[in-house]
């Protein structure tokens, strides 16, 4: 889990006979469009360098033109890089041979394209197991598998079909089962689901979501829409003009964007909907008591705190006192760290005080209250109108 599955460093790509110039240019400062103009070299990437995290969807994001689908093609060698360097569970992919590169591809990397280019004289199975055909998976085995993610994506009735009998959105979920079908350690996806209507599109993100939680895989997913990148993204990189201005987890974007052009990117959006308790949460606001001896809740107690949380030693909650009733623990309703605002703001509502956020094993986190959640909410829309 800890090593990063992909290490980008450093990556330049200058699609031009003579990148030395546009390299110096840009190293002194120069913008994409000042070296075209002084050398007619195209920047694609520029100094580019980020981790992509084991089990993580890292979104990349930016305008068109800004280098997000140059950037997943250096990533996968499809492109050379100019400079700089890509490693994929620790291996260089500048330095692996050509049949190497050839295995890497077909085991280790799936691509996902806004296009999905289905066969059109094949079945869904048959497409759905292309994959594991061009890896030399015998029929048996390969429609086993091409089975189970025609499942996964709910297109088990359609095996038979052909590609024009389906949907867009259903081809769409065919080139997903393609790519899932060779169980790839990355995934690529670049506009993935851009092409579909706005309906289908969340159909499609959520079905991605919900893959993802039962098989964590690590994927690239290239994407021009903030919203998204806000709902799927781990992690968010956005590029501007083959740079890279800001990485970070939706909530850290939302809260510090890093300029105005990240800024742009949440025209029109309510960016405090992507929210979560654990963004929203505070750590101190509530005093906890691990041990009820008197002194102790006297202490916690003082006078200001009308109640405190009560932990076990592991820090599991186990409910919470009030000063006027401090011998009797009662239970205590609890949010989840991943709990939506929707679903924090409809709890809080409902209760008179702050609520505990607990983490996946009940431990304690930190706590939600009304007048936190204004403030998300007020800050959030603040900021684009
Ligand atoms: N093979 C190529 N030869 C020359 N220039 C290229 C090539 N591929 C990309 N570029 C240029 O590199 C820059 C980045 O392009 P890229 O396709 O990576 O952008 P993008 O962010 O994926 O855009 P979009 O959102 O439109 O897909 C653009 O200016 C593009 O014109
Ligand atoms: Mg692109």
């Amino acid at each position: 889990m800890d090593s990063p599955k992909v290490v980008v460093e450093g990556l330049c790509k200058v699609f031009g006979s003579n990148p030395r110039q546009a390299l110096d240019m840009l190293a002194a400062g120069a913008t994409k469009d000042e070296v075209f103009r002084r050398t007619g070299h195209v920047v694609g990437v520029h100094n580019v360098s980020f981790d992509v995290k084991e089990g993580e969807i890292f979104v990349l994001m930016g305008l068109s033109g800004s280098g997000k689908s140059t950037l997943i093609r250096l990533v996968n060698r499809l492109v050379e890089p100019t400079a700089g360097k890509v490693l994929i569970g620790g291996r260089d992919v500048a330095a692996v041979s050509r049949g190497e590169l050839i295995a890497l591809r077909r085991k280790d990397m799936s691509m996902v394209f806004q296009s999905f280019a289905l066969m059109p004289q094949r079945t869904v199975l048959s497409n759905a197991a292309f994959g594991l055909e061009v890896a030399g998976v015998g029929r048996k085995e390969r429609e086993r598998r091409a089975m189970e993610v025609l499942e996964q994506v709910g297109l088990a009735t359609f095996a038979q079909k052909l590609p024009r009998e389906l949907s867009g959105g259903m081809q769409q979920r065919v080139g997903l089962a393609r790519a899932l079908a060779v169980n790839p350690s990355l995934m690529i996806m670049d506009e993935a689901f851009s092409a579909l209507d706005p309906l289908k599109r969340k159909e499609m993100q959520n079905v991605l979501l919900q893959l993802q939680k039962e098989h964590r895989r690590t994927i690239m997913f290239v994407s021009h829409d903030l919203e998204e990148a806000l709902r799927i993204g781990s992690r968010i990189a956005i590029m501007e003009g083959g740079r890279l201005v800001q990485v970070g987890t939706p909530h850290e974007i939302i809260a510090n964007p890093a300029d105005n052009y990240v800024r742009t990117f949440f025209d029109g959006i309510d960016t405090s909907r992507y929210l979560t308790a654990g963004d929203l949460m505070q750590t101190n606001a509530v005093p906890t008591l691990s041990r009820l001896d008197a002194a102790n809740i006297a202490a916690t107690l003082n006078g200001t705190e009308d109640y405190a949380f009560v932990l076990d030693a592991q820090r599991k909650l186990r409910g919470f006192v009030t000063r006027d009733a401090t011998q009797n623990v009662r239970p205590v309703e609890s949010i989840r760290l991943s709990a939506s605002l929707d679903h924090v703001v409809e709890r809080v509502v409902a209760n008179p005080n702050a609520l505990p956020v607990v983490d996946d094993d009940g431990c304690y986190r930190g706590s939600v209250s009304r007048a936190v959640i204004l403030k998300a909410i007020t800050r959030s829309r603040g900021n684009h109108v």
